[in-house]
């Protein structure tokens, strides 16, 4: 009996596999091939290690028409599946911003599963968002990250980098078909609120099998006519500065050249304004002082902190410098199947900026209603951020008409708790919901994990009574609605726990997937002998149960061939570090880049003061948000 079932396996996993590894399509790379079994100096419990999977997909969607020998656009992505599941499985497609800032910063240091250890490697930490939902982080557009393309061939408008995703997802769902029936969500911050609103409405439009069931934007950069004026008033708010102050005087008159420039504009919303750019230094000049020495600004993504001349927040986070050196090393490269890409990565780079011709393209608040008429649409703001600072946020919400009305109309704004603290407010009106995070900076994750990834779970209405384990157990209520407490005991029983020895069902399942798309005949052998191996421990067993005879066949499978280098600019990666640091001696003034994220920029600058948490007490209570006009 125990034989035969025994050798039931055995035909089973030959019928099963062979067949498989002889029709293995050969245009696109199995998911085995992009299966990262471990990562340097990763600190996690061996005994649910997360299941990644990352590199490089074609994402150019002219290829075919392109001499061969060109290099075409690939765009670089990280996998991070979900550690539990709760009611249903979701996957989001998250994008940080610049142009041309790494969702790196997204994995490494907001929402994804660690946190460097400062030791130069990084611990497993509960609070990130592939707790309860697949995580892709995706470097775009081409040369953003670890992506790369020749440099003749940037992405210089939204339709492009649109089409580049769109592209880059159909060959994701040929290599990874199972996400193509999740419930999806779009997911980013700063310079992001111009790239989601963009990539919802091409998804939605084209015919990808995509599941799109909403988008969530935090701090993010979406219409310049109202968010360029709010740095005045959000300074005033925090008490950065005084009305009727000299200081206060000078920021005005800035302002109000600022909002003349923009008025000149007509019929079209621009994403950016060169007059306006200078804003974020004037408005907080008042934080410029020496100390120790040495010139300090205000740290334009959190105006609790202030950072030296001209980097002003540039060099925020601290982990910033870590994750960087992380990435340099070769071997994080290769564990990453990152090698195709030339040169190091930086954070944000300046040429990606450059190139994109954002003076010439209609802002993200022209797609926005129309994403909104389809799909929920989340956007959340950190209230320390300066540079997509809550103020202009709300102001932009209350300016915006979409689903039949203007503004969020007569509804309820609601306290919100996180761990028995107050975490911010909530509102919801026709398909756009408005979380205000307090105390948190322009990457609001980063400061505060779990208010994050409440926030989240929230939004994409997850079922709080099935939450199996970590964010489980943290309270956390809504107006008058308070999450279910869960139970201790419960929790030791439902929590997904690895079957065999370290491997999680999806790493024994990634495993599989490695013998069973495999066209190598090495494996065909390897398989062959496993089999013999196999049939020869069939018959000696006793009491265990059978085990596949598996190895880490996927890791010679080949993504990193020496394909890459030709037509690729190794030099280019001087970023926005440098041009920040050149400029005029006043730093960030005068260029036109922003927001890390929203970018790294250049072009901002500033300082400020400090942000009373006090002020939003009154805000704590319900509110209610009217229609101005
Ligand atoms: C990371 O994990 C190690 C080993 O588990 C521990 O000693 C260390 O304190 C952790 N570091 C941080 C920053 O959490
Ligand atoms: C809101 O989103 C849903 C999908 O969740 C959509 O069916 C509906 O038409 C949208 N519009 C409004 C006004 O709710
Ligand atoms: C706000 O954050 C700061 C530092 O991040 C912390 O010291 C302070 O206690 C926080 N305040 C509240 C009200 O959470």
């Amino acid at each position: 009996m125990r034989r035969s079932r025994c050798f039931s396996v055995l035909a089973s996993l030959l019928l099963y596999t062979l067949p498989a590894v002889y029709s293995a399509p050969t245009d696109v790379p199995s998911a085995a091939s992009f299966y990262v079994p471990s990562l340097p100096d990763i600190h996690q419990d061996p005994q649910n290690p997360l299941t990644i999977f990352s590199g490089h997909l074609p994402s150019d969607p002219n290829a075919d028409k392109t001499d061969p020998k060109t290099v075409t656009a690939q765009l670089f992505f990280v996998i991070i599946q979900n550690r539990r599941v709760a009611d249903k499985k979701r996957v989001m497609f998250w994008f940080n911003g610049g142009p041309g800032c790494s969702s790196f910063d997204g994995l490494m240091m907001e929402v994804g599963p660690w946190r460097m250890d400062g030791k130069g490697g990084f611990n497993v930490t509960e609070g990130g968002w592939e707790e309860y939902m697949t995580m892709v982080y995706i470097d775009q557009p081409a040369g953003t990250g670890f992506s790369y393309t020749s440099t003749n061939s940037y992405v210089h408008t939204m339709a492009e980098a649109s089409s580049q995703l769109v592209h880059f997802l159909r060959n994701f769902y040929k290599t990874f078909p199972e996400y193509s029936q999740m419930e999806t969500y779009l997911g980013g911050e700063s310079y992001a609120g111009q790239w989601i609103p963009y990539f919802a409405d091409a998804i939605l439009e084209s015919d990808l099998p995509t599941r799109l069931h909403g988008v969530a934007i935090g701090n993010g950069w979406i219409d310049a006519r109202r968010q360029y004026p709010s740095y005045l008033d959000y300074a005033v708010k925090v008490g950065i500065l005084e009305e009727n102050t000299d200081p206060w005087k000078a920021a005005k008159k800035r302002t109000d050249e600022c909002v003349a420039e923009l008025n000149g504009i007509t019929g079209r919303e621009p994403i950016v304004s060169p007059r306006c750019e200078g804003l974020l230094l004037d408005v907080t000049d008042i934080r410029t002082r020496m100390v120790n020495g040495k010139e300090m600004c205000i740290n334009i993504y959190d105006v609790r902190l202030d950072d030296t001349m001209p980097a002003c927040g540039m060099n925020w986070p601290p982990d910033i410098k870590p994750v960087t050196d992380y990435l340099d090393r070769s071997d994080v490269v290769r564990a990453l199947h990152a090698e195709r890409h030339p040169g190091s990565w930086v954070e944000c780079r300046g040429r990606i900026h450059q190139e994109f011709r954002e003076r010439q393209e209609e802002s993200a608040i022209t797609v926005l209603p129309k994403v909104l008429s389809r799909i929920p649409v989340l956007l959340f703001a950190g209230d320390q951020d300066l540079i997509c600072n809550y103020v202009g946020l709300e102001a932009m919400i209350q300016a915006m008409e979409w689903n039949g009305a203007k503004g969020l109309g007569t509804v309820q704004t609601q306290s919100w708790t996180v761990a028995d603290a107050p975490a911010g407010t909530w509102v919801s009106s026709r398909n756009l919901t408005y979380a205000k995070i307090f105390n948190a900076s322009h990457m609001a994750p980063f400061d505060l994990p779990h208010v994050g990834h409440d926030m989240i779970l929230r939004f994409m209405g997850v079922d709080f009574s099935a939450l199996v384990g970590g964010t489980a157990h943290i309270p956390s209520s809504l107006g008058t609605s308070t999450k279910p407490v869960f139970l201790e005991q419960e929790a030791s029983a439902t929590e997904t726990a690895a079957p065999d020895a370290g491997k999680s069902p999806q790493q024994a399942k990634a495993m599989w997937e490695a013998y069973y798309n495999a066209g190598s005949a090495a494996l065909v052998l390897a398989f062959i002998f496993g089999a013999i191996g196999l049939f020869v421990w069939c018959r000696r067993r006793r009491n265990r149960s059978p085990r596949l005879p598996v190895a880490r066949g996927e890791e010679s499978i080949p993504l990193n061939s020496s394909t890459a280098r030709l037509g690729l600019d190794d030099d280019e990666d001087s970023g926005f570090r440098e041009r920040r640091v050149n400029g005029n001696g006043n730093g960030l003034h005068g260029a036109s880049m922003k927001g890390k994220e929203r970018a790294v920029e250049p072009g901002t600058p500033g300082t400020a003061t400090i942000f009373k948490v006090g002020e939003d007490d009154e805000e704590d209570h319900e509110e209610v948000y009217r229609d101005e006009r």
